[in-house]
């Protein structure tokens, strides 16, 4: 049987957090399914299919990693595709109390889903989309935090 995770997430847009969880994620499961929340409510920087794109273009030598959509529960969509673990990041302290509800909410919904956290590497753990935007937005330099391809477009939406 494969051990098949899903890695949920908005990626809005990716980092090299979230690549080296996923390059980590591989060495736990066979196969990586890197799913994007369409979220009509969330505020989005890019559209769903921009993001597909830059997980493409920054993931594309990476083999036993697809991506993929999904609405609804996101334990449903485990389900369907026949995975029976959530993968996620755990930076610092911060993001503990969510995650935990997270977890336990996806835990009440289905047992048969397991959540494995990932400690992010030490180099990362400042590292998040909503921080990267923040300071992309005036003009600030995030090279370092995501893949080249995705400094240009951020760059580019931001018109600098
Ligand atoms: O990158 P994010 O925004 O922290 O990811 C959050 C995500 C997509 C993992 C979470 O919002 C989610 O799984 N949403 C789908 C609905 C669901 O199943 N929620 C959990 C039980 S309430």
């Amino acid at each position: 049987m494969q051990r098949i995770a899903i890695y949920p997430g908005s990626f809005d847009p990716v980092t090299n957090g979230h690549i080296d969880i996923a390059k980590r994620g591989l060495k736990l499961f066979d196969r990586i399914i890197i799913a994007i929340l369409l979220n009509p409510g969330k505020n989005a920087l890019f559209t769903v299919e921009e993001r597909l794109e830059m997980l493409n273009e920054s993931m594309s030598g990476i083999d036993h990693i697809e991506f993929d959509t999904f609405d609804g529960l996101l334990v449903d969509y485990a389900q369907k595709r026949n995975a029976n673990a959530v993968l996620r990041g755990m930076r610092a302290v911060s993001d503990f109390e969510y995650e935990f509800q997270l977890a336990l909410m996806n835990r009440k919904l289905n047992r048969e889903v397991e959540t494995v956290f990932l400690m992010t590497g030490l180099r990362w753990i400042f590292t998040s989309s909503s921080i990267i935007k923040e300071a992309a937005r005036f003009g600030g330099d995030v090279s370092d935090m995501v893949p080249p391809g995705v400094n240009h477009r951020i760059k580019t939406k931001f018109g600098f």
